[in-house]
Order: C-alpha cells, then structure tokens, then sequence
C-alpha cells in the first residue's frame, strides 16, 4: 500500500514539474546507502613460509553512506567520483590443515575512492538516465586489527593491509523528478586486490586476497 502511494506520489511529481535531464555543464551530487558486497577469495594462508592446505581468507559486507559528484562534460559524457564514510569489515580465515576450522582473523576499515568516466545513451530531455562507466579505484586500508581470537592462538599481533589500486566498472540509472531532484540506483564492480600480513611475536601469516567487491547505491540526487 505504501509502495503504491510512493509510485502513484513519484508520478505526480514527475508530472507536475517537466523534468529537466541531463545536459552539458550540469553537477549532480548524489548521498545516500552504499553496500561494498566483496566476492572474497584467497591464496592459502603462509604460514611462516609454508602453505596451510585448504585454507583461505573472507571478508564480509558493510553499507555506510555514499556520495558521488557528477559533473556533465557535455549532454552524454560525465566526470564521476565516488566518495563514502568508512566502510568497516570483519576479515575470517578457514584454517583448512591447521585444524583450527573457521576463526575470525582480523577487521579493517577502507576507503575506496574511485573516479569514473561515465557514458549516458538517453536523450538529454529523457527523465530516465542509465549509464554506464569505467574508472580507476584506489583502496586505502586502514585501522587494522587482528582479532581477539587468532590472538588467543598465536599471541599479540599486528595486521597490515596493502593499498590497491584497480579497475571499477559501473551501470546504474538517475531518474529526474524535478528539474533539481533524482533518484538513483547503481552498482560498481570494483577490482580491489590486497595483501594480508600478519606479524606476531613468533609467527608471521601472509595471504594475497581478491576483495573484489560489488558495490550497490541507492542514492537521492541533486542537481547545480
Ligand atoms: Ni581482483
């Protein structure tokens, strides 16, 4: 019932105000929910130069809040740059040969600014805009922790996480409500590549992970 009065309010909206689109020298800014989905998946874990059999790292998914600055290069070519708050994540590793099972081995918090040329096929006076873009990422890690609980079984440690830097691909849509206002819902495929290193007193653990994360928005628009 709400969702039929959402639908039927969007298309009175739209039609009372002739919805603006997308031209040349327009700046569109766009805040609202980002999930960094990762695809996770690992080189066994090292430990202390040797391969653990059948062992392998995850991360897990975190939503924060999403921004991107859109500015129109000309009727179809943007310039966009995704910003957020910190995304936070917890980071677990399947012991395989070392018998331990599935323990939780770290968090870390990233921000993965990216910077996109966006392509837009529609008519600039169409109120419904997809897209698609090809940009670049860079990830940077930061506040590393190893878990309590990989510290129970090797001590006191310290993790470090490697920068990456790599391709991001996105499609989406706006749909313009107002010549001001948007709404817009995208997704990124963003390949972000790190390596794990986990130093304890004794021990040292090392792992290459694939983060490649699927990045969904749903975002409320604004546009200068
Ligand atoms: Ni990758």
């Amino acid at each position: 019932m709400l969702m039929n009065k959402a639908i039927v309010l969007v298309a009175l909206i739209t039609a009372a105000c002739s919805a603006q689109a997308h031209e040349k020298g327009d700046f569109i800014v766009r805040a609202g929910l980002a999930n960094v989905s990762p695809d996770a998946s690992s080189s066994a874990l090292v430990l202390d130069g040797a391969a653990i059999g059948g062992s392998e790292a995850d991360v897990d998914d975190n939503t924060q809040l999403g921004l991107t600055f859109t500015y129109m290069l000309s009727d179809n070519w943007a310039l966009d740059v995704l910003a957020s708050t910190p995304f936070k994540h917890d980071i677990s590793a399947d012991t395989g040969a070392l018998g331990l099972g599935t323990i939780d081995a770290g968090e870390t918090t990233h921000l993965p600014p990216t910077v996109s040329l966006l392509y837009f096929p529609a008519d600039s006076s169409s109120s419904f805009q997809p897209y698609l873009g090809l940009g670049l990422n860079y990830t940077i890690f930061f506040d590393e922790d190893v878990d309590a609980q990989l510290e129970g079984v090797l001590g006191r440690g310290k993790l470090d996480l490697e920068n990456s830097l790599g391709v991001a691909l996105q499609a989406g849509f706006d749909y313009n409500l107002s010549d001001q206002l948007l709404l817009n819902a995208g997704v990124f495929w963003i390949d972000i590549d790190t390596d794990a290193d986990f130093k304890f007193a004794n021990n040292r653990i090392k792992t290459d992970v694939e983060i490649d994360p699927l990045v969904y928005m749903v975002t409320l628009g604004w546009r200068f």
